[in-house]
């Protein structure tokens, strides 16, 4: 066994505040920092191996399986899975049981997730929504004071009111039940006994509780957990949690049932009622309630791949498939990475597709949502129009995909946290998750080992603009509109790229760069995912400190962009898939990519 020292290729700071569009007010604000390098104790030599590739930015090959996740110890959970002959579904439920322990500001069993499955018998692909959904007595008026005005964020997130039912319990019983091979509850063990036994801190958690301390001492059971004695938890640190492994050992006993209709959920229910200053709605009902929805993913063709991910009530599918759709008349290619032009592309075509998406995108079992018309060829045929010019856009707006339905544009606010895994087992089932408690910590209220969710805050807080309704407004049992976009690309009927990323509102930029990067640009899935990010939201060209992005900001100002160079901490875990496996883990994070 070894102790490793692994240095980021990128580091990326915390980002400051951008300026804010009116119709996505603090989306721009990123409050994870990220970690410059990765201790990681005790490690196996596959694991070493694994770190040094991608200290060197090469990717993991394998033949058989392999999993990519944001902390080593939640892979080696999942590869031991695997290597017992576990399904893809099997191990991600050990390497979410184990993130909900290492990476808890990210997400766990307090949070939601939302997957896409290839299935290697049947060629099928679907997809899983384990959406936090909003409980029954919440009024669309949830965030807004007494004079109808939004809540300051932190005022709604932090406490009872922004938590939302979980859904990833759930979902992870219901991949297990349809495509599980091995028992359920021994692919809890492994998070159990770190749990008891205890884990050792990393500089990520150990650097986000620091940041976080205020917030996270608002809470008793949260200060007791993360400020032990008042005292951050510091990197190196050996943490037991044994509430959470009482908490797992029920789900593994009892299933999700335990979690959403016995004694689990009902404490979660007390504790968001009696939430101190600020409690919520969430009821027993609401837990007793959940259910995981499947729904057809959401295909776009690019170049000779279909880029297939989450639908509604996610717009990632959707607007990075109008980003693809937007560039795809140009030649990507011929243009390459380090074209000023093709980032204009690239930047342009992002806020074209962030202005549709903030009209149009919310839960469609709600609200009607023009799916088809949103990614439709013609219409991004047209559309791509917009982009003929050598010049930034002036003001985007909305197109109009074939649907007369009036929106408003959404003030939804949405903070990155989230986490993102990607495995292919040995029978070339193919899985594709990313899971969330939304902002770093959540709602900061911690129930029996874990954190819960402040997902209703990607929920507008305005119900209506100048009178007229926002797709995304707050409504009982409506999924908040999310970013997450988990993808799988295929070529011929089968998965060529598994790729997916944190990141707010910036996954969707992070993974459809990530796919021309692979795509057009010929990169291997570990340089895709380390390359510097050049985003454009909603006007600010965003380029990332530290990397050739950077180098860009002349450039691109000369056409008329405003640009904030800052760190731009994406998440990224990919696999691709070809002659051998080949996986890549993003340097920014503390993340690996393991296989055999
Ligand atoms: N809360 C992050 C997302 O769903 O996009």
């Amino acid at each position: 066994m070894r102790k490793m020292f692994l240095t980021a290729g990128v580091i990326a700071l915390l980002g400051g505040a951008l300026p804010l569009a009116a119709q996505q007010a603090a989306d721009a604000v990123q409050p994870e920092v990220a970690t410059s390098r990765a201790e990681v104790e005790g490690v196996s030599p596959a694991l070493a191996a694994a770190l040094s590739a991608k200290g060197l930015g090469q990717p993991v090959e394998a033949q058989n399986w392999m999993v990519a996740a944001a902390n080593p110890l939640a892979v080696e959970a999942g590869a031991d899975v695997l290597r017992q002959g576990g399904s893809a579904a099997d191990a991600m439920v050990a390497v979410q049981a184990v993130l909900g322990l290492v990476e808890p500001q990210s997400s766990g069993l307090g949070g939601g997730a939302f997957l896409v499955w290839y299935d290697a018998e049947t060629g099928e692909l679907t997809t899983l929504d384990g959406r936090e959904t909003a409980p029954l007595a919440a009024r669309p008026t949830l965030f807004q004071d007494e004079a109808g005005e939004p809540l300051k964020f932190f005022d709604a997130v932090v406490g009872g009111r922004s938590v939302g039912t979980p859904g990833t319990p759930a979902l992870m019983e219901a991949a297990h039940r349809r495509w599980g091979r091995l028992d359920w509850a021994p692919l809890f063990d492994r998070a159990i006994a770190l749990a008891e036994d205890g884990f050792t801190v990393s500089p990520r958690l150990a650097e986000q509780i620091a940041a976080d301390a205020d917030r996270l001492g608002r809470y008793r059971d949260t200060a007791n957990y993360f400020l032990p004695g008042g005292t951050p938890l510091a990197a190196g640190d050996v943490k037991k949690n044994r509430p959470y492994a009482r908490t797992l050992a029920a789900l593994a006993e009892g299933g999700a049932a335990e979690f959403y209709t016995g004694a689990i959920g009902k404490t979660i229910a007390r504790v968001v009622q009696e939430a101190e200053g600020n409690p919520g709605v969430l009821a027993e009902i609401d837990m007793a309630l959940y259910e995981v929805r499947e729904r057809p993913a959401v295909c776009v063709p690019y170049r000779a791949y279909e880029v297939c991910g989450m639908g509604p009530p996610s717009s990632g599918a959707l607007t990075v498939g109008q980003i693809l759709g937007l560039v795809s008349g140009h030649d990507m290619a011929a243009l390459g990475p380090d074209s000023p032009e093709a980032w204009r592309l690239i930047g342009d075509a992002s806020r074209l597709a962030f202005a549709d998406r903030g009209r149009y995108m919310a839960d469609s079992d709600f609200v009607p949502v023009p799916v088809k018309g949103l990614v439709d060829a013609a219409y991004l045929e047209e559309r791509a129009k917009l982009l003929d010019t050598d010049a930034a856009l002036g003001d985007v707006a909305p197109g109009n995909p074939g649907f007369d339905h009036a929106w408003a544009d959404d003030d939804s606010i949405e903070f990155p946290s989230t986490s993102h895994i990607s495995i292919v087992d040995s029978a070339g089932n193919a899985l594709s998750m990313t899971t969330t408690i939304e902002n770093g910590f959540g709602s900061r209220l911690m129930v029996r080992g874990f954190l819960l969710n402040n997902e209703l805050t990607d929920f507008s807080f305005r119900t209506h603009a100048d009178g007229v309704p926002i797709a995304n407004r707050v409504e009982p049992g409506k999924r908040p509109r999310s970013s997450m976009a988990p993808t799988i690309v295929m070529q011929g009927g089968k998965p060529v790229l598994v790729i997916g990323s944190p990141g707010g509102s910036r996954i969707i930029g992070y993974v459809a760069q990530a796919v021309i990067a692979w795509a057009d640009w010929g990169m291997n899935v570990q340089q895709a995912v380390s390359m510097g990010h050049g985003l454009n939201r909603f006007g600010t060209f965003d380029l990332e400190e530290g990397t050739d992005a950077a180098k860009l900001q002349e450039p691109l100002e000369a056409m008329g962009f405003e640009v904030s160079v800052q760190g731009l901490n994406s998440g990224l875990h990919g696999i691709a898939i070809g002659e051998t496996l080949q996986g890549g883990a993003d340097p920014r994070r503390e993340g690996i990519a393991l296989g055999e």
